[in-house]
């Protein structure tokens, strides 16, 4: 790392889920699975999901709220949200609406995409914006409401996620830098294996759909496909990450990954040769919630103390794009 930048802080992490639990037992009875079936083949037992008067916008708004508590900060304070969602309620931009709620007059608000990998993408560019000195604090959200984008017929994509949102608060510091490392990547030759597509415009017109008439699309994933991809692409990039920040797999405190499935999380930790118990997990109780299944499982961890400050950790993500990416951080204002 460049030691003329503005070192950053990680300073407040904060997590929403929704009230309404839908458990492997209920979803038997909406499509053909088992929770034997979804346990064993990814971890799940139950997911929450929003209802149909909640928002994503409350979500990312809570995990905010959260984040800027644990920093003791105010929402006044903050200059930068920068929301990482597939599921906006607004195709413009949804983080105005969250920067509202949160009561954040001063801060510049916008949407980042990058689905799963989403909340690592964000932090990399929330903490740029550090780096450079163009602000001083900045929020990232990652929120998604899932369970409103995928089809409920399809047993092979209905069964994996749940909604959420994670949000961390980074500040300006002074000393040694609290990013050691990223690596974000993109490849755009796979992305057909997990898409949230809407109509092209060609399709629109042979169909009879009226031009401006937007049809939104289900979540169709490749599940096999993303498999192979993640257990390959996550241990790549947090190794790179690992080397460029001058650390051992050993030497980290917790690992952040993803969750998308267990037995990705198991992959990646034989691939880099560390015990299962250094690999956060909330998988059984939320299912796969997106950009912010990294900082619903960092918050989990933090609040029971088994990961404080001065701690390294690695968050990693991967998904839809495809995108993936690492970052190797030091926590807290240390
Ligand atoms: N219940 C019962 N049976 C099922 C279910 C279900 N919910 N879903 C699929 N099956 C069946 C299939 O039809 C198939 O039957 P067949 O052999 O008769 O054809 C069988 O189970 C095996 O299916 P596979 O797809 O081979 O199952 P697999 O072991 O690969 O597990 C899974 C599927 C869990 C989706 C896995 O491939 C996976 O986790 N993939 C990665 C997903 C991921 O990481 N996504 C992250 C990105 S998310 C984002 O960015 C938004």
């Amino acid at each position: 790392m460049n030691r003329d930048l503005v070192p950053v802080r990680f300073v407040g992490v904060g997590a929403a889920v929704p009230e309404t639990v839908l458990s492997n037992t209920d979803l038997s009875r909406i499509v053909d699975t088992s929770d034997e079936w979804i346990y064993t083949r990814t971890g799940i037992r139950e997911r929450r999901v929003l209802l149909p008067q909640e928002s994503v916008v409350d979500l990312a708004t809570a995990a905010a709220q959260g984040a800027l508590t644990m920093a003791e900060l105010a929402p006044e304070q903050v200059d930068l949200i920068i929301l990482c969602t597939s599921t906006g309620i607004d195709r413009f931009s949804t983080a105005p609406y969250v920067q509202a709620k949160l009561g954040s007059p001063w801060a510049v608000a916008f949407d980042l995409g990058a689905a799963c990998s989403g909340l690592v993408y964000g932090l990399v560019v929330g903490s740029q914006m550090i780096q450079t000195g163009l602000y001083q604090r900045v929020v990232v959200v990652a929120a998604d409401a899932l369970s409103r984008v995928v089809d409920w017929q399809d047993r092979t994509t209905c069964v994996l996620f749940g909604d959420g949102a994670g949000a961390i608060v980074l500040e300006a510091g002074a000393g040694d830098p609290g990013l050691l490392a990223t690596e974000l990547r993109t490849d755009g030759q796979g992305g057909h294996h997990l898409t949230l597509a809407v109509h092209t415009q060609a399709e629109m017109l042979a169909t009879g759909i009226p031009v401006g008439r937007y049809q939104p699309q289900p979540l169709v994933m490749n599940g096999r496909e993303v498999y192979k991809f993640a257990v390959t692409a996550v241990p790549e990039v947090i190794e790179k990450v690992l080397f460029r920040a001058g650390l051992t797999a050993q030497g980290i405190q917790g690992y952040f990954i993803h969750q998308a499935n267990q037995r990705i999380l198991d992959a990646v930790s034989e691939r880099l040769g560390i015990p299962k118990t250094q690999v956060a997990s909330v998988l059984e109780r939320y299912g796969n919630t997106s950009g912010g299944s990294v900082a619903i499982a960092l918050q989990e961890w933090i609040r029971q103390g088994r990961f404080q400050t001065g701690d390294v950790g690695i968050l990693a993500g991967f998904g839809a794009g495809l995108t993936w990416g690492a970052l190797a951080l030091r926590w807290g204002r240390f």
